[in-house]
């Protein structure tokens, strides 16, 4: 870790000065915070006070009105729409509280899925989300639809097509919010799992206290703007 050689590595996010008005609602004011890399930030406020908003902002899925998001060093705003596609499919997983599952598509289909527009063998990216699925607990479920799946089952396929094309930063917008308190520990455990083992970034908006508490930071959101706790 002391090694003089080493670069100065680039904060995961960096948001300054965001906002976002929608006509004459602006439910993102001002916001200004960095996550670094392998950190764990809750994101906690009133429902509507602009959480979800704030994160399809960070993840790069809408514009700011004003200010800069930077994702691992490189500012949103100067990218265009084709590198944007391209540093969100490889820099960033989405997970969202009702999972956003195809229903047409198997469990394998849908992990594949985002691996579809990279050049690649289809037995490939049917390996790659195969393994996945295994590490999930879901060896056993890659042939079902979503309709056949649990929730916690439902979730953990998502989880899998989120990390398929191995991003350092997940955001997750109340990941455990659709789910039983039992199943939805579970969800959790495995997301802390991949954050302590893996490195990944977690930036996760949630409701629960408790949740929050295992975090390494927390965030917290009221009519758009952003406090630090
Ligand atoms: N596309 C949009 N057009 C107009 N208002 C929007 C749009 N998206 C979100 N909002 C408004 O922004 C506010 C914050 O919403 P949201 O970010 O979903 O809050 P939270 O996730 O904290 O519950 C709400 O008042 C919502 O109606
Ligand atoms: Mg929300």
């Amino acid at each position: 870790m002391n090694d003089s050689n080493s670069t100065v590595s680039a904060s995961a996010i960096t948001a300054d000065n965001v906002s976002k008005h929608f006509g004459p609602v602006s439910p993102v004011r001002r916001v200004s915070f960095k996550v670094e890399q392998g950190e764990f930030v809750t994101l906690l406020g009133p429902s509507g006070s602009g959480k979800s908003t704030l994160l399809g902002l960070l993840a790069g899925f809408e514009q700011t009105s004003e200010g800069t998001v930077s994702l691992l060093g490189r500012n949103l705003n100067g990218l265009h729409e084709d590198q944007l596609a391209l540093m969100r499919r490889e820099s960033v997983g989405f997970i969202f509280q009702a999972f956003h599952l195809i229903p047409t598509l198997s469990a394998l289909e849908n992990v594949a899925f985002p691996l579809y527009p990279v050049k690649m063998e289809n037995e490939l990216r049917h390996r790659q989300a195969q393994t996945l699925l295994e590490q999930m607990g879901l060896g056993d479920r890659v042939a079902h639809l979503p309709s056949r799946l649990s929730g916690g089952e439902r979730q953990r396929v998502a989880i899998a097509r989120a990390l398929v094309n191995k991003p350092s930063i997940l955001f997750c917008d109340e990941p455990t919010g659709n789910l039983d308190s039992t199943t939805g520990k579970e969800i959790l455990d495995l997301l802390i799992k991949l954050n302590t083992e893996q490195g990944l970034t977690l930036f996760m908006v949630t409701h629960d206290q408790e949740i929050a508490q295992l975090s390494n930071r927390s965030l917290y959101m009221q009519d758009g703007e952003v406090k630090q706790s």
